[in-house]
């Protein structure tokens, strides 16, 4: 019969080794798991558009600059014919505070018209960086235009970009076109002939993925009519408790690194909600950690806070001020 200070010397030795590798593990955990659980909320079909993802419904700069010009139906036949035409989108919480005034010394005037002022205002205003609220989300899309095929049988032959830790590696699949799908109407007959079966390519289903499926009037990539728009990859990146979490997909149902953790039920927009179970994630709130997604050749090796913290800032030509737009491309882009 063992000695009571042996049990408790075991639970303790215990108690103390699982507080270890829980302390060590927990921040590259806590990241991952709230990047799953905002992009559950975000691939849901948008109340505006029928099969959208609501990330995908959100405006884009086209849209929402330049701020005193919000209404115009310019900008109503952009949002309706061209979904694809710009590939960021930014929520309504972001997009408010786009055309909020740059700081609160610098009176009414929108961030995009504010420049001049803000050039001229001599002391320039203390307030200078540009904050977003929390619940604020930025989003990026990257399509592949999948024409169809003249012949039923044939297909598009893609190069996959994968990842295996930090290495990027290629796997070759030919997306199909499932018989079920409907017919689509008033479209042209089908003008690519497709490319047939391949030894080195395997065959995945447009079913396997999130897909659009372009109108009469819509073109994209080579695509138009009847023709379809396949997600290969996208960020989605999020205010939370004052800081951006950083995180990005892609399309790679085999990977455990990336996906095992992913919840059971993880679901959302088109006609087949467990495709976006076939999405892994790269996820963090830290610019120092290699974050990345393998589509993004320029971006591969790198880390997205880094990158944007630089690219973000303005510097004045003529003195020595600057403003940090909070890694918001297109804020620091419209800044005139
Ligand atoms: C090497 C620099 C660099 C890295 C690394 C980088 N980005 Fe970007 N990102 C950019 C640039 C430049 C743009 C604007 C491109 C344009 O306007 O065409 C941009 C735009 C965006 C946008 C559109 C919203 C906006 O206005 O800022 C999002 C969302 C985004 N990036 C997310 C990410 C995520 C997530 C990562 C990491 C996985 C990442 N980026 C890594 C340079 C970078």
């Amino acid at each position: 019969m063992p000695r009571p200070l042996g049990w408790i010397g075991a639970v303790l030795i215990q108690v103390s080794f699982v507080a270890v590798i829980y302390s060590q593990s927990a921040p590259f955990n806590s990241s991952r798991i709230e990047g799953w659980k905002l992009a559950q909320d975000l691939i849901k079909e948008s109340a505006t558009r029928k099969g959208i993802p609501k990330f995908v419904a959100w405006e884009t700069a086209r849209e929402i600059f330049p701020c005193s010009d919000h209404s115009s139906a310019a900008v109503r036949v952009v949002s309706k014919n061209n979904l694809l035409d710009e590939s960021f989108h930014y929520s309504p919480e972001a997009a408010a505070r786009m055309c909020e005034p740059l700081a609160p010394n610098t009176g009414a005037v929108p961030l995009d018209a504010a420049q001049a002022l803000w050039e001229k205002s001599e002391p320039k205003p203390s307030t200078t960086t540009l904050r977003f609220p929390n619940g604020a989300h930025l989003a990026a899309a990257f399509w592949n235009a999948v024409r169809r095929p003249a012949n039923p049988q044939n297909g598009k032959i893609v190069q996959m970009a994968i990842r295996s830790q930090n290495e990027v590696r290629a796997r070759r699949i030919r997306i199909t076109l499932p018989k079920s799908l409907p017919k689509e109407s008033g479209c042209d007959p089908p003008a690519s002939q497709g490319d047939p079966a391949a030894a080195d390519a395997t065959d995945v289903s447009l079913e396997e993925f999130f897909w659009v499926r372009l109108n009469p009037g819509e073109r994209y990539n080579g695509a138009s009519c009847g023709d379809f728009a396949v997600l290969m990859a996208f960020h989605l990146v999020h205010k939370v408790q004052g800081r951006w979490l950083w995180t990005t997909f892609w399309w790679d149902p085999e990977s455990q690194e990336f996906g095992g953790d992913r919840p059971k039920d993880f679901g959302g927009a088109g006609t087949a909600p467990r495709a976006w179970r076939s999405y892994v994630m790269d996820a963090s709130f830290e610019s120092t950690a290699t974050i990345f997604n393998p589509w993004r050749i320029e971006e591969r090796q790198d880390n997205c806070a880094r990158c944007h913290a630089e690219i973000t800032l303005y510097k004045s030509p003529t003195s020595d001020s600057q403003i940090d737009f909070d890694s918001v491309t297109a804020a620091r882009n419209h800044f005139q």
